[in-house]
């Protein structure tokens, strides 16, 4: 299946390029760089990175049926991640729900779904690969590949090899597949958590994920069955 490629050395965020430029660009066009002035996180916040050592890069999807699929997307990406990463033999990889990859406990991983469906999704992701050094004060502790393996990771390798597992698997995609892969990589299983629901705060402990990829929540003697939001573990 083909995919087209553009890199940039700097730009202020490929999210940003492919939400600007969507309409003259194809299905499965992927826009990296090595370096974002502006790049952007979840809740608007700002996704730093150095430049040269890490992975950020957005692809564009304009397809149809993979648009139907808009609210499992970030989860799908996510299991991409932990499957390159874990070619790496790094043990302890997860996928924190609805859309970061953790290892050992720390951030390696975030995606940020943008767009407009029917007409477009862009889906961007940041992957610490070979920074050693991250700022203080981060929400949740941080880490890279090469702080995981003690040895620094090949960049373009790693890049190619998911650009392709990506379009392969999203050209037909295998949602049960997803499904498996990210039961058996659901950092947030068993834990306690805290959840808004229509501003109306719930606490319970996770107890799976449901068929339609929400998070299972058991508070009191209800199953909540949550699909999006921002979940804080207690
Ligand atoms: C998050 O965890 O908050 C999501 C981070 C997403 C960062 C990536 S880096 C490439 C792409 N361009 C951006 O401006 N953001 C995403």
């Amino acid at each position: 299946m083909q995919y087209h490629l553009l890199h940039f050395k700097e730009i202020d965020s490929t999210n940003s390029y492919l939400k600007n430029t969507y309409r003259l660009l194809d299905n499965f066009t992927f826009v990296s760089t090595d370096y974002q002035s502006k790049g952007k996180g979840r809740e608007d916040r700002v996704w730093q990175s150095e430049s040269g050592e890490n992975l950020m890069f957005s692809f564009l999807i304009k397809n149809e049926e993979l648009m139907k699929l808009s609210s499992i997307l970030s989860i799908m990406i996510a299991v991409e991640v932990v499957k390159e990463i874990e070619k790496y033999d790094v043990n302890n990889v997860s996928v924190k729900w609805p859309n970061d990859v953790l290892i050992n406990d720390k951030k390696v991983c975030g995606i940020l779904l943008e767009g407009q469906v029917p007409e477009y999704l862009v889906i961007g992701v940041g992957l610490n690969v070979n920074q050693k050094e991250f700022p203080d004060g981060l929400r949740r502790p941080a880490t890279s590949l090469s702080l995981e393996l003690n040895e620094d990771v090949n960049l373009d390798e790693l890049k190619e090899r998911l650009f392709k597992n990506i379009v392969n698997n999203f050209s037909n995609p295998q949602t049960d597949a997803y499904l498996d892969y990210f039961r058996e990589h659901n950092y947030l299983l068993n834990k306690r958590v805290r959840v808004l629901i229509n501003n109306e705060p719930f606490i319970g402990e996770v107890v799976g994920v449901d068929d339609n990829f929400c998070l299972q929540i058991l508070s009191s003697d209800m199953i909540l069955h949550i699909d999006s939001g921002e979940i804080e573990i207690l």
